[in-house]
């Protein structure tokens, strides 16, 4: 920066500008890049163009200082900018961040967060921390007009058999940054190295020892699961805390399609009858009828299982009944503990084969990537880059377009894994997806605190040990505090939400009950007054919602993949043989003949280490900062604060669990889903 003279300094009123140029590919350029400045009384600086004849400015990912004058004597509090490029050079394209102005006559620093592709020729006004709504937006013909692009950007569209619309043609402003940190391919390779390396004598399993030839420490390290998962007490537990931890509901009453016998489980009820454990909240069931006829693969057999547990003297929640058919029937009866204990462990690997199905296609693919790759459409397609609520859950949308694109058809696609290691196939993927949306609401499984009442799960006293709804739970406040304090700011009154068409049409959108002609909207059931918001409670709740499930309800469906399918026998994708029809002791050699083959094994290994892995910034630490509005960053600050108190509870938790619970500790979950 220059040495100003005394004269020059009096003469003209100087500003220190920075300039932060976006960390994505094609984001620096060479093109000449001017700004003005406007005050509050409507005086205008002189066009500056932000140049260092000697440097090479602009460039991706740093950060550029200007010492400027105004070219006027005096300008008061800064109202706006204006920004504008040409087309000078041969990377044009700009993508500016962050432009901050310091006032060197009374040191008041102004940010203006752009996040934007600067377009050629085209002149851009900022508000400071460009956060507001649109009835209050003085440029409303520049923000209908941005809009308009981005409506013909976002658009939804139907692909294959899925019911949940998707991105119609993928954005470029999607993609990946080159130097995202977490690359698909990079870590298959490595794994898949180790997985290639690793040489079978057998093709099966041909009993218990032969697992540990699977493990290769520490790319493919030994999943906790191995020395556990035969007992009863591990099947409860990972009901609570596996990488499904939301299908478990209180017992109060026997499904008349569920032939349990009271003679049966009174031995295992601890002396209680069934009446006295439903009176007593200690009778609990997992009911996944749902999959009745589910199209799967040609030959192999899908049970649509339910199972009933009870949280016994010890508190432990374990199982004590399952039928894996609908309906009672001779060659359908109910298992117990009490039966032969190869009988009882493969009625259990049925059960969890089902249980795996639903994670998968439901849990994880269907009702986080996919949905929430609908409402950042919706998001994006609605409310302009300057809206607060687009400041607000931009963070935990970042990436997610990008990775259903990359990835989701890899995974759930034709041909793809779930065609090649899941009993599913990919047709049963999106029926599983499709029958489970047909039910989903937002304000019910897509409201954690809605979802643990309606299962009645949300005592702790009742249901003991349920780790993913305790620490959740430390979040979830977290996050609704967060919010909540950002839109009241905001809509101070309830005309402010009337008078906000770009919240509406959000409504509308997501909800789709007015849907114009041809135009394909979310269709969400359960967005409060079916999208017509009346009061920031309205709103708080679903931006809550949103970003709970991009974070929370997502790690914890996804970064337990590893620890549950990569020991099959606890939780196979695949069971190669038929269901037990009767109480006939089997053999282990039965159970273990019906694993898919190690070298499936070692793929579904491969593909559940890739999934684990975590490639972006912890909640709260972002990747890109959008919000900058005071109200904004005192709620970040708080935010921030209270996560890092959840922690400290769960890592002191942790310390007397009988088994940590790591997955929802506030380090370990992602501001968005990106994997
Ligand atoms: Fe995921």
């Amino acid at each position: 920066m220059g040495v100003l003279l005394s004269s020059q300094k009096h003469r003209f009123h100087y500003f220190d500008v920075t300039v932060d140029t976006g960390d994505r590919k094609g984001s620096g350029t060479d093109s000449h890049i001017y700004i003005a400045l406007h005050d509050v009384d409507e005086n205008r600086s002189i066009d500056i163009e932000l140049n260092h004849t000697l440097q090479d400015n602009f460039q991706r990912g740093s950060t550029d200082h200007f010492r400027i004058s105004s070219g006027v004597k005096s300008l008061a509090d800064l109202k706006f900018i204006e920004i504008w490029r040409d087309t000078t050079g041969l990377f044009d394209d700009w993508c500016c961040e962050i432009i901050t102005v310091v006032d060197l006559r009374t040191k008041k620093k102004y940010i203006f967060p752009v996040h934007r592709w600067i377009l050629p020729h085209k002149i851009f006004h900022l508000q400071q921390y460009d956060m507001v709504l649109p009835q209050d937006d003085e440029k409303a013909a520049q923000r209908r007009d941005e809009l308009e692009i981005r409506k013909r950007l976002y658009q939804l569209a139907y692909v294959g058999d899925l019911q949940i619309p998707r991105i119609k043609d993928f954005p470029s402003d999607e993609a990946f940054s080159e130097d995202y940190k977490w690359d698909i391919r990079s870590i298959a390779l490595k794994v898949g190295i180790a997985a290639k390396i690793r040489e079978f004598t057998t093709e099966r399993f041909q009993s218990l020892d032969d697992v540990e030839d699977l493990y290769y420490p520490p790319i493919l390290p030994k999943p906790w699961a191995v020395n556990n998962w035969r007992c009863d007490k591990e099947f409860g537990y990972n009901r609570m805390n596996g990488c499904n931890p939301s299908h478990i509901r209180l017992c109060s009453q026997i499904p008349n399609s569920f032939a349990v016998s009271e003679d049966d489980l009174k031995p295992i009820l601890e002396g209680l009858t069934i009446e006295e454990t439903i009176d007593r909240k200690r009778l609990f069931i997992i009911n996944f009828e749902f999959l009745r006829d589910l199209p799967c693969q040609e030959g192999a057999k899908m049970c649509a299982p339910k199972a009933l547990f009870f949280v016994n003297n010890e508190k432990y929640l374990i199982p004590v009944a399952i039928q894996l058919f609908p309906d009672p029937a001779d060659d359908n009866p109910v298992f117990y503990p009490s039966d032969p204990e190869y009988t009882w462990l493969l009625a259990k690997m049925y059960f969890c084969n089902a249980d795996a199905s639903v994670h998968q296609a439901a849990s994880h693919f269907g009702m986080t990537h996919v949905v929430m790759e609908s409402a950042a459409i919706a998001t994006h397609h609605c409310l302009s880059p300057s809206h607060p609520i687009f400041r607000l859950l931009a963070p935990h949308f970042l990436n997610i377009i990008a990775i259903n694109n990359k990835g989701l058809d890899l995974l759930m696609g034709k041909g793809s894994i779930s065609d090649t290691l899941m009993v599913t196939g990919s047709v049963g993927v999106s029926e599983i997806i499709n029958r489970t949306w047909k039910e989903w609401r937002l304000d019910q499984q897509g409201s954690f605190l809605k979802d643990l009442e309606d299962r009645g799960v949300d005592d702790p006293d009742v249901l003991p040990n349920y780790h993913y709804r305790d620490d959740a739970l430390l979040i979830h406040n977290a996050i609704r505090e967060y919010a909540r304090t950002i839109i009241e700011c905001f809509y101070d009154s309830p005309a402010k939400i009337e008078g906000d068409h770009e919240l509406q049409e959000w409504g509308r959108f997501l909800s789709g009950t007015s849907s114009k002609m041809g135009e394909i909207t979310v269709k969400m059931k359960g967005v409060p007054n079916d999208g017509n918001f009346r009061s920031a409670e309205d709103v708080s709740e679903v931006v809550t919602g949103f970003i709970f499930i991009c974070s929370v309800t997502h790690a914890a469906v996804n970064f337990g993949i590893y620890d549950q399918y990569a020991f099959p026998p606890s939780y196979p994708g695949w069971l190669h043989g038929d269901p037990p029809t009767s109480k006939e002791p089997v053999s282990e050699q039965d159970v273990f003949s019906q694993l898919p083959t190690k070298q499936d094994i070692v793929h579904w290994m491969t593909v559940a280490k890739v999934l684990s892995e975590r490639g972006t910034k912890p909640l709260g630490d972002f990747e890109l900062q959008y919000i900058y509005h005071p109200v904004g960053l005192e709620a970040l600050n708080k935010f921030r604060k209270d996560l890092e108190r959840a922690g400290d509870i769960i890592d002191e938790r942790n310390r007397t669990r009988e088994t940590p619970y790591t997955y929802l500790h506030p380090k370990q979950v992602p501001n968005s889903i990106s994997i």
